[in-house]
């Protein structure tokens, strides 16, 4: 964690403000997984709440900030680490910051949480099986990359590492977003990150 006195007073200053304490959720899991679509439905839960939040996902990042980024395990690095980075800054401006990536690397998704103090981190395993992942295919994607027509492609030519002690884990092949959330909304509360 680094040491930034300055901002460390003003995030707890807005924490006050906002009536809330900011904290990163991480969603990680293969494509199709629902990472992104939990994300979504979870914000729609916390503002409900008054909460202050934003999702930064494949969508709003990688035709962005990563767009000269593509697949390989060092470009997929370096995704997470500006992710990261950013998420930090989001935090720091007293934003619950939901953050929705394959992130298939245990090292990077370590890396983030060591960018911020301990509780601020949240690993929210998304686990459904390639089987099921693939048999939604929404985007099309596995079929491709079964063709070959696409490279790296995470579970099929390219490894996904399972969080092995992530804070939540969640069965998002079988169980419906509303449990999901559900399941969610209860820790955060259990765990006073809301009240
Ligand atoms: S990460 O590995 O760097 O964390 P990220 O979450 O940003 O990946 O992007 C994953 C999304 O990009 C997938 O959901 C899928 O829609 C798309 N995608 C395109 N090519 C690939 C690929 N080779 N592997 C995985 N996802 C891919």
């Amino acid at each position: 964690m680094r040491n930034k006195h300055q901002t460390a007073n003003t995030r707890e200053q807005r924490a006050t403000r906002n009536q809330h304490r900011s904290f990163i959720l991480w969603f990680t899991g293969l494509s199709g997984a629902g990472k992104s679509s939990l994300a979504e439905y979870l914000e729609g839960c916390l503002f409900e709440r008054d909460c202050n939040t934003f999702i930064l996902d494949g969508d709003n990042v990688r035709q962005g900030l990563c767009t000269d980024l593509q697949f390989s395990d060092e470009d997929r690095s370096e995704n997470i680490r500006r992710i990261g980075e950013v998420s930090l800054l989001f935090i720091d401006a007293g934003v619950i910051t939901l953050a929705a990536f394959i992130s298939p690397f245990r090292a990077d998704r370590d890396q983030v949480r060591s960018l911020v103090p301990e509780d601020d981190f949240i690993e929210i395993y998304c686990q459904a099986s390639l089987e099921i992942c693939e048999q939604r295919d929404v985007k099309g994607l596995y079929k491709k990359a079964r063709r070959g027509e696409i490279i790296d492609f995470t579970g099929i030519s390219s490894p996904y590492e399972a969080p092995i002690n992530p804070e939540i884990r969640l069965d998002t092949g079988h169980h419906s977003l509303e449990q999901c959330a559900d399941e969610i909304m209860a820790y955060l509360l259990q765990h006073g990150y809301l009240s």
